[in-house]
């Protein structure tokens, strides 16, 4: 094949509000998989690498401006003010750009799932034929409301007609406008002014170029879309989900092809950008979104929600939410687990069940395996966290750090109140309030002593089947059998406080 043509401008019309989908933001910046409407036509343009690349706002046009100039720094806006049709749009756009010589491609903004290797196709095959309008095609199983395209006898492209203006005969046609184009750009400019409102809806189409065209003896052709789906567009919420599901069906195909077991591919959605390894096996209902990396062998969900999320090969992640989290080789994570932003697992670190972590770095091997909050602190290898720990991080002003050496042993319902440091080998007792820096190797204990009220329920709870219970205990202790013993007398001594 000859070197991929490359445009001299794209064309993406997005001047339109979008009046079907009901919604305060702009049609083109709803989203599909992690990206808006108009982004996955960008994205698809940009691969064109075309010299030029506009886009016409006007509904909304700062916000839409702010958008597609963010995602892509190439693109230049122009403003149509009206809508006053297709052709009227890429005319405001060629005013913005230089006196342009080759193929201009024009877009709609709502159409995500058409590819850079279809319109790349659409370019050579423009250029190779050396056509004045190459119009992209398809053949759609409900083509109402669509512009058809009219071919002679011979089968060749005459003209388009808007299906509001076609005859009935004409709306038999099955072979629709995709409103995917190109054109020869002096031919375009040429032909942009010579446009009528002669219409249903006195707009100036962008579609009676090809007509004129004709007219004028210029050589004018259709390419077919290898697959109508790519020419869809989106005019409601509906039609939204309908093209979104498509998308995911595509995105979770290649990760399988390219080597992940996805269990239920109907009940897992990826975004765009999202990247899954060899061997990696994904259960039902997981969502993995914006830059979540998924690392070979690594196996995810069910239930589990992964956003700007890295998983290291071999880990386990089990109904889990994270968010820009980096979960190590081998670690493991869930069920029930809630990873927010900074929280970094080392290689065979483990987040239980019941846990959240916030800014926390958990070291090769450690575990943090029940119940447990740890935010803004390190711990660091081979260490265990007990049960129903909470590190307190909030002063009620400013969040403080904690950090948990090498081989530590905290006990259970232990609170770490920040800042504060426990040394490399050292265990705190269950039930522990850590104030305190602890020293490496020592044993901190930070809670009150127990004292037993010896007597109690059967002195103060009389007649109660707790009293009773005490009661049959204590003359079974002292081998009293059925004889009335005597009640311990009340103390308030503390039990071992003499050690
Ligand atoms: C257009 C085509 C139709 C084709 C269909 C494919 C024309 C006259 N008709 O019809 O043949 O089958 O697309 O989806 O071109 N826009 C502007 N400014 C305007 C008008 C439209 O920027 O003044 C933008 C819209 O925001 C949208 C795109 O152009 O992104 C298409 O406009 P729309 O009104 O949806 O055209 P259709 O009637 O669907
Ligand atoms: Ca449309």
């Amino acid at each position: 094949m000859t070197s991929p043509a490359r445009p001299a401008a794209v064309v993406v019309l997005a001047a339109g509000e979008g009046t079907r989908m009901k919604s305060d933001t702009p049609k083109v910046l709803h989203e599909l998989c992690g990206r808006s409407l108009v982004g996955h036509v960008l994205a698809a343009a940009g691969r064109l690498e075309p010299a030029h690349l506009a886009v016409v706002v006007g509904f909304q046009r700062e916000r839409v401006t702010a958008h597609v100039t963010g995602l892509d720094g190439r693109v230049v806006t122009a403003v149509q003010d009206q809508q006053l049709g297709t052709g009227h749009a890429v005319r405001c756009a060629l005013a913005e750009l230089p006196d342009l010589d080759g193929p201009i491609v024009v877009l709609n903004g709502d159409t995500p799932l058409l590819t850079a290797e279809t319109l790349q196709a659409l370019v050579n095959g423009h250029v190779e034929a050396g056509n004045a309008a190459t119009v992209l095609t398809a053949s759609v199983p409900d083509p109402t409301g669509l512009g058809r395209i009219v071919r002679d006898a011979e089968g060749r492209v005459r003209r388009i007609v808007e299906h509001r203006d076609a005859t009935a005969e004409e709306r038999t046609i099955a072979e629709i406008n995709s409103g995917m184009f190109a054109f020869d750009a002096k031919h375009l400019r040429a032909m942009l002014d010579r446009l009528t409102t002669d219409n249903d809806q006195g707009q100036e189409y962008l579609t009676d170029v090809l007509g004129l065209l004709v007219e004028d003896g210029h050589p004018v052709a259709a390419m077919v879309a290898p697959d109508y789906r790519e020419t869809l567009g989106c005019n409601d919420r509906v039609e939204f989900a309908g093209l979104r599901a498509l998308l995911r069906d595509r995105l979770v195909t290649a990760a399988m092809r390219a080597g992940a077991t996805v269990i239920d591919p109907a009940s897992v959605w990826f975004d765009v950008d999202v990247v899954v390894g060899r061997d990696v096996t994904i259960h039902p209902n997981v969502q993995l979104r914006g830059a979540t990396v998924i690392e070979d062998r690594a196996e995810i969900g069910p239930d589990t929600t992964l956003i700007d999320t890295t998983v290291g090969a071999g880990a386990t992640v089990v109904r889990a939410h994270a968010t820009q989290a980096e979960i190590g080789p081998e670690a493991s994570v869930g069920p029930y687990a809630y990873l927010r932003p900074g929280s970094v697992l080392a290689r065979k670190a483990k987040v239980g069940t019941y846990v959240e972590t916030k800014n926390a770095r958990i070291g090769e091997g450690s575990k943090v395996p029940h119940l447990t909050y740890v935010g803004d602190a390190t711990i660091g290898e081979h260490s265990n966290i007990g049960a129903a720990s909470v590190f307190v991080n909030y002063d009620g002003v400013k969040k403080h750090h904690t950090t948990i050496g090498d081989h530590c042993r905290t006990g259970s319902d232990n609170m770490f109140v920040a800042p504060v440091s426990v040394g490399d080998g050292a265990y705190t007792a269950a039930g522990s309030v850590i104030t305190e820096d602890v020293p490496p190797g020592a044993m901190a204990v930070a809670r009150a002593r127990q004292r037993n009220v010896e007597g109690w329920v059967e002195r103060r709870r009389p007649g109660t089947a707790a009293a009773d219970a005490a009661a049959a205990a204590r003359r079974v202790a002292s081998g009293e059998g059925t004889v009335e013993g005597s009640i311990p007398p009340a103390t308030t001594d503390i039990p071992g406080s003499g050690q």
